[in-house]
């Protein structure tokens, strides 16, 4: 028997995992981060500058920086984002009082003082520990200057080499992924499929790595949400390649929006807006095996990575902020919304091996907010916390019967649930209950392991739209959850909208 069966109105989920069963690993680099100039995301997010009186480690917040190493994060894409294909890297090098000021036309149109260039992202995803994402601009710069941006970062004894070493940094830098381009389709050139694929192309052959104790893997332009058109000419042009290029990855943008322009609320909202956009981000499934089936086509020993590089909630800017800057509350929602995408991307973890949620401060479903000196961790935050332990574990197949969550005439999974087997041997849980407002109780059958104690973090919330706030920053925090062994068997009871992960010894 159920224990707490009186608190949950519904049928019990039992989720049936064999632990000895093995899946793919769940790649770190789906746990990745997006850092574009865009709004305060890196600008006072990141960057505050040597001489502020907000403590910081040669301009970068320490604040910032300890919040991020916590959640380990493995990689930072930047500078964009659509900022990308307008970026020029000479513009953000050397002495800071030599840089040469922009504009930065797709976000609010804002001066671009360019004080956070190469160097300080470099020593940025130094100080988080984090691998670089580095987005080549393919729609307003050339081959050139891209090969000259790579061998600035890591090359010696050239003349870009010693210009870096001027600049602070003998060493090469390690560049860990290099972007093609970003939403070729869109703003970065509105290219056509094929006009896309030869500029991959010749960008491919020419973007040298000369730090030979780093790996560069590049990744291609790829879809637009359910397009097929750049999946296809990617993926057939890439089959029949010559040795002279090569792509290790496809990008897939898509974002959680309700309808453009998005003008969903990040909070003071309902069921129905809450439900409709649940429904909506479970759509993600849909697409990795639309663009996967393609890929498999070309690609059936999957070499090539779905890099899921934009993903996330797009909701209506704050009241009284820029809408260029693109600024939006995080609720209990957008917890949701990160759990399910994460496990989504887990049980394609085979071919989705890289993912990068939009974006990691002050920017979209940011991880984190800040306000001059003051900072909050967000829900999503939280979530990305609670599932550190799923970085470079081993899927373990969880089935289960997820009953149905049913508002007016959408339906959907009431609960989700997602398992992996860590470095050590130890099992690990993700439970979502989907439902707005019963709780559910859950049963795990475990095969091929002796449990000898269970225990469990839970990210509830008052409200589905409960946020953290500079002045209540701990509305929605993890919390330990009681779980029960019957019959050696863990047992426990998961709030509406909520996200738990279980931990089995
Ligand atoms: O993340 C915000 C923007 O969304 C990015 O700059 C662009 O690539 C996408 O359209």
């Amino acid at each position: 028997m159920l224990v707490a069966m009186s608190a949950a109105l519904a049928e019990p989920v039992t989720v049936s995992i064999d632990a000895r069963a093995a899946g793919p690993v769940i790649d770190r680099h789906i746990f990745g981060q997006f850092a574009e100039h865009l709004g305060h995301g890196i600008y006072d997010g990141i960057w505050v500058g040597r001489d502020s009186a907000i403590p910081n480690t040669r301009g970068i917040r320490n604040d910032v920086v300890a919040a991020l190493k916590a959640i380990k994060v493995p990689n930072v894409r930047w500078p964009g984002g659509c900022f990308a294909d307008e970026y020029h890297w000479r513009n953000g090098i050397g002495p800071a009082d030599k840089r040469r000021a922009g504009r930065n036309p797709n976000w609010g149109g804002v001066v671009e003082p360019n004080t956070f260039g190469t160097d300080e992202f470099m020593d940025f995803v130094g100080q988080i520990g984090a691998e670089a994402y580095i987005s080549a601009n393919v729609g307003s710069g050339t081959r050139q200057e891209a090969a000259e941006w790579l061998e600035y970062l890591t090359a010696e004894q050239t003349a870009l080499g010693d210009e870096r070493a001027a600049n602070g940094h003998k060493a090469p830098y390690k560049v860990a992924f290099w972007g093609i381009g970003n939403e070729s389709w869109g703003c970065g050139g509105s290219m056509s499929p094929e006009h896309y694929v030869e500029e991959m192309k010749m960008y491919a052959r020419y973007s040298r790595n000369y730090n030979s104790a780093q790996t560069m893997r590049q990744i291609a332009v790829g879809p637009d949400g359910a397009k097929p058109e750049y999946t296809e000419a990617v993926m057939r042009a890439w089959a029949g390649k010559t040795w002279a290029w090569n792509i290790d990855g496809l990008s897939l943008h898509s974002y959680t929006l309700n309808g453009w322009p998005p003008t969903v609320k990040a909070t003071g909202f309902g069921e129905p807006e809450y439900a409709r956009f649940i429904k909506e981000t479970l759509g993600m499934e849909g697409l990795i095996r639309k663009h996967g089936a393609i890929m498999d086509r070309y690609d059936p020993q999957k070499k090539v990575a779905l890099v899921v590089d934009e993903w996330g909630s797009w909701l209506a800017p704050t009241p009284g902020t820029d809408p260029g800057f693109l600024m939006q509350q995080n609720s209990q929602r957008d917890a949701i919304v990160a759990a399910l995408n994460l496990n989504i991307f887990a049980r394609h973890a085979d071919r989705v091996r890289m993912a990068n949620i939009a974006q990691m401060i002050n920017v979209l479903q940011a991880m984190i907010l800040t306000d001059k000196e003051k900072m909050v961790l967000t829900p999503t935050y939280h979530v990305f916390k609670m599932y550190v332990p799923f970085q470079d574990a081993t899927l373990v197949p969880a089935r289960f019967s997820a009953g149905t969550y049913r508002h007016g005439k959408l339906e959907m999974p009431r609960v989700d649930a997602m398992a992996a087997r860590d470095a050590n041997g130890k099992l690990w849980v993700a439970l979502t209950n989907i439902d707005y407002s019963r709780p559910v109780d859950i049963a795990l059958a475990l095969k091929g392991l002796q449990v000898n104690a269970a225990s469990a973090q839970v990210l509830a919330a008052p409200q589905a739209d409960s946020v953290n706030t500079f002045s209540a920053p701990d509305t929605v925090t993890p919390k330990p959850l009681e779980v029960k062994l019957v019959r050696g068997q863990p047992v426990l009871t998961l709030a509406p909208r909520a996200v738990a992960v279980v931990a089995v010894e």
